[in-house]
């Protein structure tokens, strides 16, 4: 039979005090590690928390760090491990830990939460926007985002360090907001919304040293550090040392 039984090391505890525990537990073939953790939960640890809902990779509800990478574990293969490894199960570092795998993801929310949405363009109604097919494809890109804050787990300016959390939204957030900068039809301005100083000035964006941890652990596999944070890097530079530009805003904040 194709059946065996695997080691697991989960983390286990609350926001007091924790610490790993070792399982042994039978894996089907063609199991990920959501079905073992299932199965935990159904013979030895009947109180262990888990978060998941869709068990396709599209929730983002069930991130964890397996062997200390963040994973949905939904969508992580056991197959991906020797059959004699012992598998460790962690929660997301950066978040709060509720119980066992489950951690306090409001951090994000927060974020989301101070980013103004998308200002539709006057006297344009919905259906008669027009746009070149490269903006739709870059939206379409970023849009692909399930929220499962691996991203923000990984990054290093904000993983053990409490202390840069009110200053730095995240490569999430950062993309949110290159989106809509990039966006043909976001007509912030107009409404006195400046996203590029936002962006630096009140998210971060400053703190992003390019190291791509997030685009490496993207389960959607959206190009974060190139395709987003770099050009909002380019385009916040403009905007603040090019005279001209910078002469414009002094002139029209008046
Ligand atoms: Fe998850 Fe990718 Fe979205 Fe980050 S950008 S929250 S890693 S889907
Ligand atoms: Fe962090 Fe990604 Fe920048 S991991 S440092 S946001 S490239
Ligand atoms: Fe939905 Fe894993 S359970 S992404």
């Amino acid at each position: 039979s194709t059946s065996y039984d695997a080691h697991l090391r989960v983390w286990r505890g609350d926001a007091g005090s924790g610490g790993l525990e070792d399982f042994t537990v039978q894996v089907n073939e063609g199991e990920v590690i959501l079905d073992v953790i299932h199965r935990l939960q159904a013979t030895e640890a009947p109180d262990l928390a888990v978060r998941w809902n869709c068990k396709a990779g599209k929730c983002g509800s069930c991130g964890a760090e397996i062997d200390g990478r963040p994973r949905l574990m939904c969508m992580t293969r056991m197959s991906l491990f020797a059959q004699d490894a012992t598998i460790t199960i962690t929660p997301l570092r950066t978040f709060p830990v509720v119980r066992d795998l489950v951690t306090d993801v409001g951090f994000n929310y927060t974020k989301a939460r101070e980013i103004p949405a998308f200002v539709p363009p006057e006297g344009v109604a919905p259906g008669e926007y027009r746009m070149r097919q490269e903006d739709v494809e870059r939206s379409q890109e970023f849009r692909k985002c399930i929220e499962c804050f691996l991203c923000q787990d990984v990054c290093h300016v904000v993983r053990d360090h409490e202390e840069n959390k009110q200053a730095f939204a995240g490569p999430r957030f950062l993309m949110r907001m290159a989106e809509l900068d990039m966006h043909p039809l976001d007509d912030a301005e107009a409404q006195g919304l400046d996203r590029r100083r936002a962006v630096t000035e009140d998210h971060g964006l400053g703190y992003c040293n390019i190291t791509k941890c997030c685009t490496e652990v993207c389960p959607e596999s959206i190009k974060i550090t190139d395709n987003a944070l770099i050009p909002m890097k380019e385009r916040a530079a403009d905007r603040s040392y090019d005279p001209l530009v910078w002469l414009g805003n002094k002139i029209r904040r008046r």
